[in-house]
């Protein structure tokens, strides 16, 4: 029974449970969109909404109410302290501007860290009916069904999922892009990183790179492209943003050269 689970996998049933919610309440505000007036946070392209954050308030709230010693980190909220070593790492739409145009690629990212490291994530994108969870040592799933990531593919083999943003260097982000198609490699973007990273271990991407990420666009989704038997390296942690590459080894390795890493 719950009450029996150990407290990783107590945590992971509560976050399928929560994404589940929260994708509701999410997908009635993206059907009422004309009603929303988003407001700019920094450039243009970088938008929020109440739909944003009401659901971050409320699922900072049943976090609160089940899980009370643990901490919190979100978009759109300042972040607290937990006592039991577990923090929530929240991002209650990520693809805000997909979501605000009407496209259905959003999802809502939760991710658990255990002693700062990511150990089980949930990305569930509501108009497309998909649910990704995963949990360290427990594998990763796409609604139910167990995913393992292909271990040949190089960045030739399928598309790359690519974050940059208006944040990004508009140098570094053609010096990519052109690097990229030298190697054989095409361009796939849409407005969630975490759906990105779950497109990975689902073998729809061969990889994703995204020069500047925080912590809750992507937390949830290294657990599953971990668990799906792929690299992730993420230069932030819970405090900081920072680049992150995904793929099998042999495309992570791949995408950290492209984009001029040191490998
Ligand atoms: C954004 C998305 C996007 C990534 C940006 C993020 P938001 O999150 O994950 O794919 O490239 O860096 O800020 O603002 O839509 O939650
Ligand atoms: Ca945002
Ligand atoms: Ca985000
Ligand atoms: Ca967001």
């Amino acid at each position: 029974t719950d009450g029996e689970a150990d407290p990783l996998h107590r945590r992971l049933a509560a976050a399928e449970r929560l994404a589940r919610m929260a994708g509701t309440k999410a997908r009635s505000f993206f059907l009422n969109r004309d009603t929303l007036h988003p407001t700019s946070k920094s450039d243009s392209q970088d938008l929020v909404s109440e739909a944003d954050r009401s659901i971050e308030i409320w699922l900072r709230r049943m976090i609160r109410e089940q899980f009370p010693d643990d901490g919190i980190v979100g978009e759109e909220e300042a972040a607290t302290e937990g006592l039991s070593g577990f923090d929530w790492v929240i991002d209650p739409i990520d693809g805000t501007m997909p979501f605000l145009v009407g496209q259905p690629n959003w999802t809502v990212s939760i991710g658990i860290a255990r002693r700062g490291e990511p150990a089980a994530g949930v990305v569930h994108a509501p108009m497309l009916r998909e649910l990704y969870a995963a949990a360290t040592g427990a594998g990763a799933r796409l609604n139910g069904r167990p995913l393992t990531m292909n271990p040949d593919w190089t960045v030739a083999s399928t598309t790359i999922g690519f974050g940059a943003t208006q944040k990004a260097s508009p140098q570094e982000a053609g010096a990519f892009v052109e690097a990229l198609y030298r190697e054989g490699g095409v361009l796939f973007r849409v407005g969630s990183g975490a759906l990105m990273l779950a497109y990975v271990a689902a073998n729809r991407l061969a990889g994703y790179y995204d020069p500047t990420l925080h912590c809750w666009d992507c937390w949830a989704g290294i657990v599953l492209v971990r668990e799906a038997g792929g690299v992730v390296t993420f230069e932030g942690d819970l405090g900081q943003p920072g680049p992150i590459w995904a793929g099998n080894h042999r495309v992570h390795g791949q995408l950290r050269r492209l984009s001029g890493a040191a490998s």
